[in-house]
């Protein structure tokens, strides 16, 4: 018997509701499966732990977590509390502390889905952005100065190390060899004169080693353009950290929408445990009414299953949310539907039943 063990930070607003029904498919698969077995650890930590206790997760939280197999991650943030705290003090510490260096967010639309461009078909939005998740703009080295006078000064530094990058852009490589496809590079290096001509650099420096791996280099403004007006140039995505993260949420925008977009944030070489999320907030706007979709939470999921091996089950999870889709009969409102969070999963699991 195969056992992993996963810690719960089901977190803030819609995260504990997409979370429980992420858990009940994961349930659900070992008891399919009949040789695994998942055990979930539930942690508190989050905003409303931050305003009894005065921080977002235990000093020695990261020690806590460190021997599990999986963290599974919901959402962080809430009014209440500012944001620079409650993400620094949770979600991104454990994606620094942890080395999660890759960040893989698939922008796939899956049968059934809605996408709101023009003359495009499935198949043309197909990618998967590889996020560089350790440093970057999100580094958060910097000062504020002379606060409060007509002088102040914030400076915001972003980190691009030879390691860092070139890690980052030689998984991507790896990624597209493996799976035959080809490789588009997105940076800014017109106006980011250090950072981004060094990233396009070490870009075509990592590719003389792949000389089999088709590439393509385009500057993040373009791109944005093209994700919308010509997805299907795109196949395996390397970007930087602020770069990746808003150009998922434009690629979640055209493929079915924040409720089904989902990300891993890994580390490879499993020195540590990664950790596996929807890539929506907390959705305060929705939390607490049954609105929120968890089919992002259960994407998810899979790739916690894909991530330990169990990548038939990963396919599975898959297919049993494009079966979902394209019958339509258990849909949250941002699907078109008036299904609740808990229905849409009950559903999932019968359709991972029937499969
Ligand atoms: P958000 O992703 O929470 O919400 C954006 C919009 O998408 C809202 O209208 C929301 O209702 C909708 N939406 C999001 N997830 C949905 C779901 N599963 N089903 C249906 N609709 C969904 O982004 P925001 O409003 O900018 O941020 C809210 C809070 O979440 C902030 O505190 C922010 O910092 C935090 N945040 C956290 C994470 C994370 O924990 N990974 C990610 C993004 C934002
Ligand atoms: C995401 C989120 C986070 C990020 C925030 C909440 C810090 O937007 O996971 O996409 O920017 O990485
Ligand atoms: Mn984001």
């Amino acid at each position: 018997m195969r056992n992993y063990h996963v810690a719960v930070l089901a977190g803030d607003g819609i995260g504990p509701e997409v979370l429980a029904e992420g858990k009940k498919v994961l349930e659900a698969v070992s008891r399919l499966d009949g040789c695994f077995q998942v055990a979930f650890t539930d942690f508190p930590w989050g905003c409303e732990y931050y305003l009894k206790t005065g921080e977002m997760m235990p000093e020695d939280g990261l020690d806590v977590l460190r021997d599990f197999d999986a963290v599974y991650l919901g959402a962080v943030g809430y009014p209440g509390v500012p944001d620079h705290i409650s993400l620094g003090g949770l979600l991104l510490q454990i994606r620094r502390g942890f080395d999660e260096y890759i960040n893989l967010r698939p922008v796939k639309l899956l049968r059934g889905a809605p996408c709101p461009l023009q003359g495009v078909n499935r198949e043309d939005i197909d990618m998967i952005v590889v996020r560089e998740n350790s440093e970057g703009e999100y580094a958060n080295v910097g000062a504020r100065l002379y606060p409060g006078t007509p002088q102040e000064i914030a400076l915001q530094t972003g980190v691009f190390s030879r390691k860092g990058t070139e890690r980052v852009i030689r998984y991507a490589y790896e990624l597209a060899k493996k799976e035959g496809k080809t490789l588009t590079s997105i940076s800014k290096g017109n106006a980011l004169g250090y950072s981004m001509v060094f990233w396009d650099e070490i870009f075509a420096e990592v590719g003389r080693e792949y000389p089999e791996v088709e590439t393509h280099s385009l500057l993040v403004d373009a791109a944005s353009m093209f994700f919308v007006k010509d997805p299907k140039r795109f196949q395996v995505v390397v970007t930087s950290n602020l770069f990746g993260d808003i150009l998922t949420d434009l690629g979640a925008a055209i493929a079915g929408g924040m409720g089904l977009a989902a990300g891993a944030n890994l580390n490879p070489e499993k020195k540590f445990p990664s950790m596996f999320e929807p890539i929506h907030g907390s959705a305060p706007d929705i939390a607490g009414k049954g609105l929120a979709n968890p089919l992002a939470a259960i994407w998810s999921v899979s790739q916690m299953l894909d991530f330990w091996g169990e990548e038939a089950w990963g396919r599975k999870v898959l297919q049993a949310i494009e079966a979902l889709l394209a019958k339509k009969s258990a849909l949250t409102p941002d699907l078109g539907g008036s299904a609740k969070t808990h229905e849409v999963g009950a559903a999932l699991i019968r359709e991972l039943e029937a499969l």
